[in-house]
Protein backbone atom coordinates (compact mmCIF):
# COMPACT_ATOMS: atom_id res chain seq x y z
CA UNK A 1 0.00 0.00 0.00
CA UNK A 2 3.02 2.21 0.87
CA UNK A 3 6.31 2.09 -0.84
CA UNK A 4 9.16 4.48 0.28
CA UNK A 5 12.58 3.75 -1.65
CA UNK A 6 15.88 5.49 -1.52
CA UNK A 7 14.18 8.96 -0.09
CA UNK A 8 16.44 11.36 1.50
CA UNK A 9 15.59 14.28 3.46
CA UNK A 10 17.48 17.22 4.81
CA UNK A 11 16.62 20.04 7.09
CA UNK A 12 18.79 22.77 6.11
CA UNK A 13 22.21 21.64 5.18
CA UNK A 14 21.58 18.56 7.70
CA UNK A 15 20.81 15.28 6.20
CA UNK A 16 18.05 13.36 8.17
CA UNK A 17 16.83 10.39 6.20
CA UNK A 18 19.54 8.52 4.47
CA UNK A 19 18.42 6.14 0.84
CA UNK A 20 15.33 5.38 3.52
CA UNK A 21 13.17 2.32 2.41
CA UNK A 22 10.14 1.35 3.99
CA UNK A 23 6.96 -1.09 3.00
CA UNK A 24 4.05 -0.79 4.09
CA UNK A 25 1.51 -3.67 2.86
CA UNK A 26 -2.26 -3.27 2.76
CA UNK A 27 -3.80 -4.70 5.62
CA UNK A 28 -0.13 -4.79 8.31
CA UNK A 29 -0.14 -2.52 11.37
CA UNK A 30 3.67 -1.45 11.43
CA UNK A 31 5.70 0.15 14.31
CA UNK A 32 8.40 2.28 13.23
CA UNK A 33 11.06 1.57 15.70
CA UNK A 34 14.43 3.69 17.07
CA UNK A 35 15.92 5.73 19.52
CA UNK A 36 15.18 9.34 19.71
CA UNK A 37 16.35 11.58 17.18
CA UNK A 38 16.68 8.86 14.87
CA UNK A 39 14.49 10.58 12.00
CA UNK A 40 11.18 8.60 12.98
CA UNK A 41 9.22 11.54 12.85
CA UNK A 42 10.76 13.33 10.31
CA UNK A 43 9.61 9.84 8.22
CA UNK A 44 6.10 10.05 9.07
CA UNK A 45 6.05 14.14 8.45
CA UNK A 46 7.97 13.36 4.81
CA UNK A 47 4.80 10.62 4.09
CA UNK A 48 2.42 13.75 5.01
CA UNK A 49 4.30 16.15 2.50
CA UNK A 50 4.76 17.87 5.66
CA UNK A 51 8.22 18.35 4.80
CA UNK A 52 9.83 18.23 1.24
CA UNK A 53 12.13 15.44 0.53
CA UNK A 54 14.89 15.81 -1.64
CA UNK A 55 15.12 12.60 -3.72
CA UNK A 56 13.34 9.38 -3.91
CA UNK A 57 10.25 8.05 -4.14
CA UNK A 58 7.21 7.46 -1.86
CA UNK A 59 4.15 5.62 -3.53
CA UNK A 60 0.87 5.09 -2.16
CA UNK A 61 -1.42 2.34 -3.63
CA UNK A 62 0.17 2.53 -7.05
CA UNK A 63 0.65 6.32 -7.25
CA UNK A 64 3.31 9.10 -6.55
CA UNK A 65 2.84 10.83 -3.88
CA UNK A 66 6.29 12.86 -3.46
CA UNK A 67 5.39 16.52 -4.53
CA UNK A 68 1.71 16.08 -3.94
CA UNK A 69 0.18 18.61 -1.19
CA UNK A 70 -0.53 17.48 2.48
CA UNK A 71 -4.14 18.07 1.34
CA UNK A 72 -3.77 16.02 -1.70
CA UNK A 73 -2.58 13.28 0.33
CA UNK A 74 -5.28 13.46 3.39
CA UNK A 75 -8.13 12.93 0.26
CA UNK A 76 -6.07 10.01 -1.74
CA UNK A 77 -6.73 8.21 2.50
CA UNK A 78 -3.88 8.79 4.61
CA UNK A 79 -4.77 10.07 8.24
CA UNK A 80 -1.84 11.79 10.35
CA UNK A 81 -2.01 11.81 14.60
CA UNK A 82 0.80 13.98 14.78
CA UNK A 83 3.75 13.79 18.27
CA UNK A 84 2.38 15.83 20.96
CA UNK A 85 -1.16 15.26 19.53
CA UNK A 86 -1.37 18.94 18.55
CA UNK A 87 -5.16 19.57 19.08
CA UNK A 88 -6.56 23.17 19.16
CA UNK A 89 -6.92 24.18 23.24
CA UNK A 90 -9.00 27.11 22.62
CA UNK A 91 -11.23 25.14 20.35
CA UNK A 92 -14.29 22.77 21.09
CA UNK A 93 -13.71 18.84 20.98
CA UNK A 94 -16.37 19.38 17.97
CA UNK A 95 -14.57 22.05 16.81
CA UNK A 96 -11.46 20.07 16.96
CA UNK A 97 -12.92 17.44 14.86
CA UNK A 98 -14.09 19.71 12.05
CA UNK A 99 -10.49 20.74 11.23
CA UNK A 100 -10.36 17.01 10.48
CA UNK A 101 -12.54 17.35 7.69
CA UNK A 102 -11.07 20.58 6.37
CA UNK A 103 -7.74 18.64 5.78
CA UNK A 104 -9.28 17.53 3.07
CA UNK A 105 -12.13 19.49 1.50
CA UNK A 106 -12.70 17.60 -1.67
CA UNK A 107 -13.12 14.67 -0.10
CA UNK A 108 -16.78 15.44 -0.16
CA UNK A 109 -16.98 14.37 3.91
CA UNK A 110 -19.25 17.07 5.46
CA UNK A 111 -19.69 15.53 9.11
CA UNK A 112 -18.07 13.83 11.38
CA UNK A 113 -18.99 10.22 10.98
CA UNK A 114 -20.73 8.51 14.11
CA UNK A 115 -18.22 6.10 14.14
CA UNK A 116 -16.06 8.17 15.74
CA UNK A 117 -18.39 8.85 18.78
CA UNK A 118 -18.82 5.35 18.96
CA UNK A 119 -15.29 4.49 18.87
CA UNK A 120 -14.60 7.46 21.21
CA UNK A 121 -17.72 7.70 23.59
CA UNK A 122 -15.62 10.42 25.82
CA UNK A 123 -15.88 12.71 22.59
CA UNK A 124 -19.57 12.91 22.31
CA UNK A 125 -19.95 13.29 26.01
CA UNK A 126 -17.12 16.56 26.10
CA UNK A 127 -18.59 17.89 22.87
CA UNK A 128 -18.37 21.28 23.39
CA UNK A 129 -15.72 21.45 25.95
CA UNK A 130 -12.39 22.87 24.83
CA UNK A 131 -9.58 21.07 24.06
CA UNK A 132 -7.24 22.15 26.74
CA UNK A 133 -9.52 21.01 29.23
CA UNK A 134 -10.02 17.61 28.36
CA UNK A 135 -6.90 15.01 30.05
CA UNK A 136 -4.01 13.55 27.86
CA UNK A 137 -5.71 10.35 27.25
CA UNK A 138 -9.05 12.43 26.02
CA UNK A 139 -6.95 14.57 23.92
CA UNK A 140 -4.50 11.88 22.29
CA UNK A 141 -8.39 10.28 21.37
CA UNK A 142 -9.39 13.53 20.23
CA UNK A 143 -6.21 13.37 17.87
CA UNK A 144 -7.14 10.11 16.70
CA UNK A 145 -10.49 10.92 16.11
CA UNK A 146 -9.95 13.82 14.13
CA UNK A 147 -7.77 11.54 11.74
CA UNK A 148 -10.58 8.77 11.13
CA UNK A 149 -13.47 11.49 10.30
CA UNK A 150 -12.11 11.05 6.79
CA UNK A 151 -12.03 7.36 7.00
CA UNK A 152 -8.28 6.74 6.26
CA UNK A 153 -7.25 4.14 4.26
CA UNK A 154 -3.78 4.68 5.85
CA UNK A 155 -3.62 5.38 9.35
CA UNK A 156 0.20 6.76 11.06
CA UNK A 157 0.40 7.74 14.66
CA UNK A 158 3.50 9.14 16.06
CA UNK A 159 4.09 7.95 19.93
CA UNK A 160 -0.14 7.56 20.60
CA UNK A 161 0.79 6.73 24.07
CA UNK A 162 3.99 9.57 24.94
CA UNK A 163 2.35 10.71 28.28
CA UNK A 164 -0.85 9.17 28.63
CA UNK A 165 -1.67 6.86 31.61
CA UNK A 166 -1.72 3.39 31.40
CA UNK A 167 -5.34 2.64 31.84
CA UNK A 168 -5.73 4.51 28.37
CA UNK A 169 -2.90 3.22 26.80
CA UNK A 170 -3.92 -0.14 26.38
CA UNK A 171 -7.61 1.75 25.62
CA UNK A 172 -5.83 3.06 22.50
CA UNK A 173 -3.76 -0.17 21.95
CA UNK A 174 -7.45 -2.08 22.21
CA UNK A 175 -8.89 0.38 19.42
CA UNK A 176 -5.59 0.31 17.32
CA UNK A 177 -5.71 -3.42 17.08
CA UNK A 178 -9.42 -3.39 15.89
CA UNK A 179 -9.25 -0.42 13.49
CA UNK A 180 -6.48 -2.09 11.80
CA UNK A 181 -8.02 -6.51 12.60
CA UNK A 182 -10.23 -8.08 11.09
CA UNK A 183 -12.69 -10.16 13.17
CA UNK A 184 -11.21 -13.03 14.22
CA UNK A 185 -8.27 -11.78 14.12
CA UNK A 186 -7.10 -10.60 17.67
CA UNK A 187 -4.60 -11.72 19.39
CA UNK A 188 -5.49 -14.51 22.48
CA UNK A 189 -7.49 -12.85 25.56
CA UNK A 190 -8.30 -9.55 24.02
CA UNK A 191 -11.53 -8.52 24.02
CA UNK A 192 -12.46 -4.54 23.77
CA UNK A 193 -16.07 -3.23 24.79
CA UNK A 194 -18.81 -4.70 23.06
CA UNK A 195 -19.94 -1.43 21.64
CA UNK A 196 -16.99 -0.26 20.67
CA UNK A 197 -16.14 -3.79 18.91
CA UNK A 198 -18.93 -3.49 17.00
CA UNK A 199 -18.69 0.41 15.50
CA UNK A 200 -14.52 -0.70 14.85
CA UNK A 201 -16.12 -4.04 13.34
CA UNK A 202 -18.01 -1.94 10.89
CA UNK A 203 -15.18 0.69 9.86
CA UNK A 204 -12.97 -2.51 9.47
CA UNK A 205 -15.26 -4.26 6.86
CA UNK A 206 -15.56 -1.11 5.42
CA UNK A 207 -12.58 0.45 5.41
CA UNK A 208 -9.48 -2.27 6.56
CA UNK A 209 -7.34 0.24 8.12
CA UNK A 210 -3.60 0.11 7.33
CA UNK A 211 -1.46 1.25 10.30
CA UNK A 212 2.21 2.96 10.19
CA UNK A 213 2.61 3.90 14.22
CA UNK A 214 6.01 4.96 15.84
CA UNK A 215 6.14 3.44 19.72
CA UNK A 216 8.75 3.14 22.24
CA UNK A 217 7.18 1.42 24.31
CA UNK A 218 8.46 -2.00 23.71
CA UNK A 219 5.37 -4.33 25.03
CA UNK A 220 2.41 -1.76 23.29
CA UNK A 221 4.86 -2.26 20.04
CA UNK A 222 4.38 -5.97 20.33
CA UNK A 223 0.57 -6.49 21.20
CA UNK A 224 -0.65 -4.42 18.40
CA UNK A 225 2.01 -4.24 15.91
CA UNK A 226 2.52 -7.03 13.23
CA UNK A 227 5.43 -5.58 11.74
CA UNK A 228 8.40 -4.20 12.61
CA UNK A 229 11.39 -1.26 11.40
CA UNK A 230 14.26 -0.13 12.65
CA UNK A 231 15.92 3.24 12.50
CA UNK A 232 19.16 4.23 13.12
CA UNK A 233 20.84 7.57 12.06
CA UNK A 234 18.01 8.22 9.14
CA UNK A 235 18.62 4.58 7.63
CA UNK A 236 16.35 2.02 8.31
CA UNK A 237 18.40 -1.10 10.06
CA UNK A 238 16.29 -3.82 10.35
CA UNK A 239 12.91 -4.79 9.69
CA UNK A 240 10.44 -7.99 9.59
CA UNK A 241 7.62 -10.02 11.72
CA UNK A 242 7.13 -8.57 14.88
CA UNK A 243 7.82 -12.04 15.86
CA UNK A 244 11.71 -11.58 14.86
CA UNK A 245 12.39 -8.48 16.69
CA UNK A 246 15.27 -10.33 19.23
CA UNK A 247 16.87 -9.49 22.54
CA UNK A 248 20.54 -8.75 19.72
CA UNK A 249 17.79 -5.87 17.94
CA UNK A 250 16.61 -4.49 21.40
CA UNK A 251 19.85 -4.28 23.03
CA UNK A 252 21.84 -2.11 19.88
CA UNK A 253 19.10 -0.18 18.93
CA UNK A 254 16.31 0.15 21.26
CA UNK A 255 17.64 0.61 24.78
CA UNK A 256 18.80 3.71 25.83
N1 LIG B 1 12.56 21.25 12.08
C1 LIG B 1 13.80 20.76 12.23
N2 LIG B 1 14.88 21.46 11.83
C2 LIG B 1 16.13 20.96 11.95
N3 LIG B 1 16.41 19.75 12.47
C3 LIG B 1 15.38 18.99 12.89
C4 LIG B 1 14.02 19.47 12.80
N4 LIG B 1 13.20 18.51 13.30
C5 LIG B 1 14.01 17.50 13.68
N5 LIG B 1 15.32 17.79 13.45
C6 LIG B 1 16.47 16.90 13.70
O1 LIG B 1 16.35 15.76 12.88
C7 LIG B 1 16.71 14.57 13.56
C8 LIG B 1 15.54 13.60 13.56
O2 LIG B 1 14.48 14.12 14.36
P1 LIG B 1 13.08 13.39 14.50
O3 LIG B 1 12.62 12.99 13.15
O4 LIG B 1 12.20 14.27 15.30
O5 LIG B 1 13.49 12.09 15.34
P2 LIG B 1 12.61 11.03 16.14
O6 LIG B 1 11.18 11.27 15.80
O7 LIG B 1 13.13 9.70 15.71
O8 LIG B 1 12.89 11.28 17.60
C9 LIG B 1 17.15 15.01 14.96
O9 LIG B 1 18.53 15.14 14.95
C10 LIG B 1 16.46 16.35 15.13
O10 LIG B 1 17.22 17.18 16.00
MG1 LIG C 1 9.55 11.75 17.04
Amino acid sequence: MLNISSVNQYYGESHTLWDLNLDVPEGACMCLMGRNGVGKTTLLKSIMGLIPVRSGEIIFNDRKISSDKPEQRAELGIGYVPQGREIFPLLTVEENLKIGLRAAAKSGIKKVPDHVYEIFPVLKQMLNRRGGDLSGGQQQQLAIGRALVLNPKLLILDEPTEGIQPNIVSEIGDVIIRLNRAKGMSPPGFEPKAEIHDAISRINQELGVTVLLVEQKLPFARKVADKFCIMERGRDVAKGDMSELNEDMVKRYLTV
